[in-house]
């Protein structure tokens, strides 16, 4: 009798487990989300959703020639009308997103 409630609660646990881990996989798929996400949420208001858009003087970011490293540098910085994002954004976030607008220019 024990055994069998301690199987099926066993049982009952592993599923769980399993439905979790699933869930949190893909960290790949969910880092570029995460850079798309960060965009459109802090970067699109001035530079739009394609980075295009230069609204209050922002750059046309397809058009940027920085390295990643200068990238990663003013959106933690800030230059000039931009604001710094280093207290914003995680160190992540802020790679992710600058993963995004890299990719932004090379899809045009
Ligand atoms: C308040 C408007 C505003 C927001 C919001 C904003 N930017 Fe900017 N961004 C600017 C302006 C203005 C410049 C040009 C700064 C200069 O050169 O004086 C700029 C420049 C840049 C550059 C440098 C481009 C180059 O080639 O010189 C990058 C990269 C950049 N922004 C990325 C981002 C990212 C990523 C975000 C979101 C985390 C963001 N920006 C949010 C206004 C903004």
């Amino acid at each position: 009798m024990n055994t069998t409630r301690i199987t099926v609660i066993s049982i009952a646990l592993l599923v769980l487990a399993c439905g979790s881990a699933t869930g949190s996989g893909e960290p790949m798929e969910a880092d570029k989300d995460l850079g798309q996400a960060v965009f459109n949420m802090n970067c699109s208001l001035c530079h739009g959703r394609d980075g295009k858009a230069g609204i209050n003087g922002a750059k046309d970011l397809t058009m940027s020639t920085l390295s990643k490293e200068e990238m990663v540098a003013i959106v933690g910085n800030g230059k000039g009308a931009m604001a710094p994002y280093k207290n914003v954004l995680s160190s992540k976030e802020i790679d992710a997103v600058v993963e995004h607008v890299r990719k932004l220019g090379k899809a045009k």
